[in-house]
């Protein structure tokens, strides 16, 4: 067990003199919108020495760096940025605390689901100070097609980036050491402003907050087991399946729940015309290989994007396997030799067995699998262990 400092002085005019920064990039000017935030944190500077930072004392040192798992953590800071009809767009953000935020019980997010949310990771660098994040201009560009479908104003590349790079630094002493896990990092845009017909709110709230975490699944690194559902699905063609709008996420819940009482890890979705088709997990991506053929579901509107999918496909490609993005049935998921999952809560994650209508399919697993060489591949870019060759990387100083 290590224990967690307090900011340094060093790290505190760091992060007040990349405050000052923001402020100043935003052109200054407040943006007219009724604040979100509790008044202490109204101000164009972050609030740092005005609140009580007792409880930061003493978090850090609970911290057991060693059991890591995907529970909520509460960090120190959380960045935000506010943009009102009026606006047009995002101008100016600030750190702030962390903590809970004040919303219009009539707001566009709490009444029509009108949010999205990324999930991104910061690795602690390798023999030299400072952090690294993983495409995060993936998760930008990602936000912005997402926030084109739900009506909603998004943040520049160069906004979303610049705030999650002011996160990670804010909370930098919640970053795990080396080998122990990430600094997840989850930026959310709300409609914040107050509506009661159906339409866009009238205010929208990017803000981003921070956790470590280890594995995601209970099951650690070891391979999980999944069960195929036919009666309830996560898309439809012409929804949302395809955007990470926060309304993808509850609908599954039930079936995930029933699914975990049940023994298994979690869910694998079809398709909700066919029911014959995969889609995917309720938190990642799906891949099947036979020999040196890979395939995943191809991404037409129903199936999430995501960017550890993406990294994964031109990693295999690079290793000499064939990557189909394609149609992937049932009969082709029984086929296979292996079977894992991507995301980036999830990592590379294999798949030991499915269950398909009550019958249990097992799997390859284990350190000679495709999946493994994969894992190993993508984290060591990610943790800084291997070459980037691809520039996918993000130093954060
Ligand atoms: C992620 O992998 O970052 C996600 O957003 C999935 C979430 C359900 C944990």
């Amino acid at each position: 067990m290590r224990s967690a400092l307090p900011l340094s002085a060093r790290s505190f005019n760091r992060l007040l003199s990349s405050a000052v920064n923001v402020v100043q990039a935003g052109g200054g000017g407040g943006s007219g919108c009724s604040s979100l935030l509790p008044r202490r944190w109204a101000s164009s500077l972050p609030q740092l020495d005005s609140v009580d930072r007792s409880d930061e004392e003493s978090g850090g040192e609970m911290i057991d760096w060693d059991n890591l798992g995907f529970g909520l953590i509460p960090t120190d800071y959380m960045y935000v940025m506010r943009c009102s009809v009026e606006d047009g767009a995002f101008t100016r953000g600030e750190l702030s605390r962390y903590g809970n935020i004040e919303l219009s019980p009539s707001s566009g997010v709490l009444n029509y689901g009108q949010g999205l949310f990324e999930g991104m990771k910061a690795y602690r660098r390798v023999g030299r100070a400072g952090y690294t994040l993983f495409r995060p201009e993936e998760n930008a560009r990602r936000m912005q097609h997402g926030a084109d479908r739900m009506c909603m104003p998004a943040p520049s590349v160069d906004q979303f980036v610049d705030a999650v790079k002011h996160t990670v630094l804010a909370n930098a002493r919640w970053v795990p050491p080396q080998g122990k896990g990430a600094l997840y990092i989850r930026p959310l845009l709300i409609g914040s402003g107050p509506i009661l017909g159906l339409a866009p709110a009238p205010e929208y709230t990017f803000l981003v907050y921070a956790a470590p975490v280890g594995n995601y699944f209970k099951e650690g690194l070891a391979p999980i087991n999944l069960v195929v559902e036919d009666g309830v699905h996560r898309a439809m063609p012409g929804g949302t399946g395809g955007v990470k709008t926060i309304t993808n996420y509850a609908p599954v819940i039930k079936a995930q729940m029933d699914a975990k009482s049940k023994g298994f890890t979690d869910v694998l979705y079809l398709d909700a015309i066919h029911k014959r088709y995969l889609e995917e997990v309720s938190s990642c991506n799906v891949f099947i290989v036979k020999g040196r053929v890979i395939a995943t579901p191809a991404t037409r509107g129903t199936i999430l994007p995501g960017i550890t999918r993406k990294s994964i496909i031109e990693l295999a490609t690079d290793r000499g396997y064939k990557v189909e993005e394609r149609p992937v049935t049932v009969d082709d998921l029984i086929d296979a030799d292996e079977v894992f999952c991507t995301g980036t809560a999830v990592v590379v994650a294999p798949v030991a067995t499915v269950t398909v209508e009550g019958q249990r399919y097992s799997f390859r697993t284990g350190p000679d699998t495709v999946s493994q060489e994969l894992y190993t591949t993508l984290t060591s870019i990610q943790m800084g262990l291997a070459e980037d060759s691809k520039g996918w990387t993000v130093a954060v100083d």
